[in-house]
């Protein structure tokens, strides 16, 4: 007997992206994301105004999802949302959506840890991406998380390091601030980067107790008080050297997380390693990780460009194992801003 399809609707809205997608089993049959675009006048998101912006969003985002995959809502056997972590006003209206969606339908819900599915994403089955095998490290970067962990299977994650401070996203989008660039200025920096020149200016790069530890904050500072030095003697230093900035900046973020990187690899003896997370989209970043497979040996895991900044795909993923272990929420479940990655 063949095994019946399972259709996923997936939902994601714990920052400032509204996502909707549908799956059937591993397979993603659509997967629309709407950006807010109000924050880039502020440089950086406003929660009550992403809240605001999510509840206009998610109705046609859903019925998009829907028609793009061909399929209607009588046809969906699940709905998996974001429960954390995330912003609060933002997790819960996709909290809430799905819970009404699930109750109308009469289908199990199921609540999805964002940083889970940023690291699970690998497993959706595309052409473009190779599934990895247990166990894998995967270097998870966003706007909001820096961690180095270990994978031990679909639903064992643990924590060898993390940032003590800034996360890396924030590292790009703080340092695209001061040189008067628009939020979210980590793919501008990456842009940018490509038309300068990495060894131009020298940043230090900040120490950690734990050696597999990150800390960003100190670096924002550095960068702060050399352009202030910089500007003082030549009113127009950003501008006239905007491609070297950037790319000393990206090259310098980088060093920090390959050499933790390659620590880790080294202290647990795990050559298979993945990277996840919306800065997992820089361009810097992809190309160190594949030189190390001809370097190191490792094989590494880099995902699709579509699965690397918030989407609902991969919070579908998630919703789809957790639909064949029969893990389902009760509609009392609550979103959780601060959520854990085990949780
Ligand atoms: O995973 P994500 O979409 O949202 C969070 O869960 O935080 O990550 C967003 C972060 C932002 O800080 C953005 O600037 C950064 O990912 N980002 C990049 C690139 N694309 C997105 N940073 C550097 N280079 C990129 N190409
Ligand atoms: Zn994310």
């Amino acid at each position: 007997m063949t095994k019946k399809s399972i259709h996923i609707l997936a939902i994601e809205s714990s920052c400032d992206d509204t996502s909707a997608a549908i799956l059937k089993n591993d397979v993603v049959l659509s997967n629309v994301v709407a950006n807010q675009k109000i924050h880039a006048q502020y440089g950086g998101v406003v929660p009550e105004l992403a809240s605001r912006e999510h509840q206009k969003n998610i109705v046609p985002v859903v019925q998009q999802a829907l028609v793009e995959a061909g399929i209607g809502k009588n046809d969906l056997d699940a709905v998996a949302f974001t429960k954390g972590p995330g912003l609060m006003g933002s997790l819960l209206v996709g909290t809430s959506f799905a819970k009404s969606v699930s109750i109308a339908l009469n289908i199990p819900l199921i609540g999805v840890n964002h940083m889970q599915a940023h690291v699970l994403a690998h497993f959706i089955n595309d052409e473009n991406q190779n599934i990895p095998e247990f166990p894998f490290l995967c270097l998870t970067i966003s706007g909001g998380h820096t961690q180095i962990l270990k994978i031990k299977s679909h639903a064992n994650f643990e924590i060898l390091g993390e940032t003590i401070d800034d996360a890396v996203g924030e590292a790009f989008d703080k340092s695209a601030k001061l040189l008067g660039l628009k939020y979210p200025g980590g793919p501008l920096i990456d842009k940018f980067a490509k038309k300068g020149n990495k060894n131009a200016f020298v940043f230090t790069e900040p120490k950690t107790k734990n050696d597999l530890d990150f800390s960003f904050s100190g670096l924002k500072t550095a960068i702060l008080y050399f352009l202030q030095k910089e500007v003082k003697n030549n009113p127009n230093f950003i501008k006239e050297n905007i491609y070297d900035i950037c790319a000393s900046i990206q090259y310098t973020i980088i060093n920090i997380l390959m050499k933790k990187l390659k620590l880790a690899s080294k202290k647990t003896g795990i050559k298979h390693i993945a990277i996840a997370g919306g800065v997992s989209a820089n361009s810097g970043i992809r190309k160190n990780i594949k030189d190390c497979e001809q370097n190191l040996g490792w094989k590494t895991y880099v995902p699709n460009f579509e699965y690397t900044t918030d989407n609902a795909a991969m919070i579908g993923i998630v919703g789809y194992y957790k639909y064949i272990n029969k893990s389902f929420d009760t509609e009392n479940t609550l979103a959780i801003s601060r959520l854990k990655i085990n949780d």
